[in-house]
């Protein structure tokens, strides 16, 4: 089942395009780039950074079939995209810029995890990688709700980790062992003005549910995601707007000197 939802994800384009563009300001522009977008979505901010950084060659990596049937309609000379796991990305590939937006999160492990996509920077290559900081309670709700039941026999004692990003410092130390002499690193509070309460329910509808979709059965899908939107709106204020501040982490390295 591809719990992945292209339209549900969509609804907060806007909000969501802001850590991209930040996260590409970060990257330095060379000519000829071989760039590839690791969880590329449904593509468009692939072609995004593919137009802006003028690559080479520049190619979506995502799992979802789902968000990937968008992505294949966008063609361009040198971009292209490809069904796969990050976690399965082969060891011989080689990139001049490692670039991900709001993916890396979905994966444990980041030190693990770093060291692997850093075999696939080339030297004097980038790494640049926007994710979630750790904390969001609706992680912590969602963790909570799985646990009771009839949620928590159907999922075996399945949580999402509620915790997958380091702390800033951690990713910085992280990138200097990893050979990145120059980086840049840091948390970015993104003020995001909302029509209500239910749109923070909306949102995670488009990405934090889908990991908990995948695993319940058809027929507990919709209590689960109830029973998480009782919980979560309890603890938001009842405000229009609705003003939610979600904090990123955004990394870039560049390998050598
Ligand atoms: C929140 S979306 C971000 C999409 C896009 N980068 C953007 O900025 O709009 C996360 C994407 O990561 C993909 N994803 C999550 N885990 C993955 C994995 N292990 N391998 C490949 N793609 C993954 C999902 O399918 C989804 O399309």
């Amino acid at each position: 089942m591809d719990p992945w939802n292209p339209a549900q994800y969509e609804r907060f384009r806007a909000e969501r395009r802001q850590p991209f563009d930040d996260l590409l300001a970060l990257v330095e522009r060379r000519a000829g780039m071989r760039t590839v977008d690791l969880g590329c979505g449904t593509g468009d901010l692939t072609r995004d950074l593919h137009r802006a950084l003028q690559a080479a060659s520049t190619l979506g990596v995502d799992r979802s079939p789902r968000m990937l049937e968008r992505a294949t309609g966008l063609d361009e000379p040198g971009l292209t995209f490809v069904r796969q796991d990050i976690a399965s990305l082969p060891a011989e590939a080689r990139f001049d810029l490692v670039f991900s937006n709001a993916a890396l999160q979905w994966l444990p492990d980041h030190p693990a995890l770093l060291a692997r996509l850093t075999r696939a920077v080339a030297e004097g290559g980038q790494l640049a990688f926007q994710v979630p900081a750790s904390g969001l309670a609706a992680r912590q709700i969602a963790a909570d709700v799985a646990l009771t039941e009839p949620f928590r026999s159907a999922l075996g004692g399945w949580t999402r980790d509620v915790i997958t990003a380091l702390q800033p410092v951690e990713y910085a130390a992280l990138l200097y062992q990893l050979g990145y002499r120059r980086q840049h690193v840091r948390l970015q509070i993104y003020p995001h003005v909302l029509a209500d309460r239910e749109q923070v329910f909306e949102w995670m509808k488009g990405t934090l549910l889908t990991a908990y979709e995948e695993r319940l059965p058809a027929d507990l899908r919709t209590a689960f995601l109830e029973a998480f939107r009782a919980r979560l709106l309890d603890t938001l204020e009842d405000a229009r707007p609705f003003f939610y501040a979600f904090p990123r982490i955004l990394c870039w390295g560049a390998r050598g000197e």
